[in-house]
């Protein structure tokens, strides 16, 4: 513990929604720049982390905190240079640690003209708390002519999203993501303008890695991920990653890999180290019994579907977040590929069998896709509207709630009850790992494939 800090406000944001012009300024001052850190999730609720580009030169990884903003007795937190895309920059990331619930914090870190600005931080229950989900972020590239116009459009619905939303829930702790983050993967202005709105000081995310992103890999110098996990056979981007807040673990997928025996390994790893977690919560960019065009896609539907379902099934996963699709979609209660009961929007499921697929949209470009599958419990395909979930740890509740970005508007809830442990010894998973097997196999078979053809291509 580092601080005795009790100023909790349930002030936690000072979201902005900007004009045009107002927006122009922020995004013509910034776009040429690539220093903005980005805040992660930290391994635990105690923890965030911090990672920006600097100077070789004059870089300095370190980020101090305080109680107050004027910074009066603050502590320092030193981290790790590590190489940047470019050799005239290294990046930075340092984990704060030590945090209590409930508190507010200032920090600063360490730019090229020394200290930045103090930004808020603060810090809400460590037991109940509600989490934002917002699908592909997607911020799209500059063009090859240097228009840069649709950029800064797609930068400014995102800054007045993320506003709109911290506004109706100030009471939101971390932000989740299902990857996608940038269109190209490999330019340094995707990431400064996913960065650029101010509410991203106060909130942590973590993002997912999706196929756009792997086009590239700026997703490795802009994120600082807890407990990555690289695996045996990943290569170039491919990471999975795990952490923990009060009672609920995320399992974090790297689903642009079909990389089974890997997954399958970090999945059994991050639970055994996390056994007393009450919520286990999948992440995955690709839209698994999803919703639009996951529906008939072979790569999703059979490929992804055999190597990540099996995994969810057999870690008693009680919920998965996915993207990919552009399509707001949940499914019903899924085992092994069939609708074990359903769940219908306002139903309320106590110790339900079987694992909700949440499939989330998307911040630049909504599909108005009209689609339809049995496994559906809830789709939305009028309207071109981004959405956004909430998913709120209360008790022995998870509520999960889908909104309309712009008015708020509910379109999707169910709560899921939950009074019993983890069942982990069944003899249905005993099975279920011994025939994996065969998955580790062909999964393996096929990321070796994938990845010459990536490397020839
Ligand atoms: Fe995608």
């Amino acid at each position: 513990m580092i601080f005795n800090s009790t100023l909790y406000s349930n002030a936690a944001f000072e979201p902005t929604n900007l004009s045009s012009e107002e927006w122009e300024k922020v995004y013509s001052s910034l776009v040429n720049d690539n220093t903005l850190p980005t805040l992660n999730v930290g391994a635990d609720e105690t923890q965030v982390s911090l990672c920006w580009h600097s100077d070789a030169d004059k870089a300095v990884a370190q980020v101090r905190v305080a109680d107050n903003q004027e910074m009066n007795n603050s502590k320092l937190f030193e981290g790790v240079k590590s190489p940047a895309e470019n050799p005239n920059q290294v990046v930075c990331r340092v984990v704060i640690d030590g945090l209590v619930e409930k508190s507010v914090y200032y920090y600063q870190w360490y730019t090229d003209k020394g200290w930045s600005k103090a930004y808020k931080y603060e810090t809400k229950s460590f037991g109940d708390h509600k989490v934002m989900v917002v699908g592909d972020i997607q911020i799209t590239e500059i063009r090859e002519n240097g228009d840069s116009s649709e950029q800064s459009r797609v930068g400014l619905y995102w800054n007045n999203f993320l506003a709109g939303v911290l506004a109706e829930n100030p009471d939101i702790s971390y932000l989740i993501s299902p990857g996608d983050n940038t269109s190209t993967g490999s330019t340094d202005a995707e990431w400064q303008t996913l960065l650029m709105p101010e509410s991203l000081r106060s909130l942590p995310v973590a993002l997912a890695i999706g196929n756009h992103d792997k086009k590239g890999m700026t997703y490795n110098y802009f994120t600082n991920m807890p407990n990555e996990d690289y695996g045996r056979f990943f290569t170039g981007l491919d990471r999975d990653f795990w952490f923990r807040y009060g009672d609920v673990l995320y399992l974090c997928f790297d689903s642009t890999s079909g990389n089974a025996p890997d997954h399958m390994k970090f999945a059994k790893e991050a639970v055994e180290q996390n056994k007393d977690a009450k919520w286990r919560i999948g992440l995955i960019h690709h839209g698994i019994h999803g919703a639009g065009d996951a529906i008939g896609d072979t790569e999703t539907e059979v490929l992804l579907t055999n190597i990540f379902a099996p995994i969810f099934q057999i870690y008693d996963i009680d919920l998965v977040v996915t993207g990919h699709t552009h399509s707001q979609g949940r499914s019903h209660f899924m085992h092994s590929g069939k609708i074990k009961a359903e769940a219908p929007t306002g139903g309320r499921f106590v110790n339900p069998e079987g694992i909700v697929y949440l499939n989330s949209n998307v911040v630049s470009d909504v599909y108005d896709d009209d689609f339809d599958a049995e496994h559906l419990a809830y789709k939305l395909v009028e309207d071109e509207v981004t959405t956004y979930t909430t998913l709120e740890f209360k008790g022995n509740e998870l509520i999960l709630e889908t909104r309309r970005g712009d008015n708020h508007e509910l379109l999707d809830s169910i709560i899921i009850e939950k009074t019993e442990e983890h069942n982990d010894k069944s003899i249905d998973k005993f099975f279920r790992k011994m025939t994996y097997k065969i998955i580790e196999v062909v999964g393996f078979i096929y990321t070796m494939v994938d990845n010459l053809v990536r490397k020839f291509s």
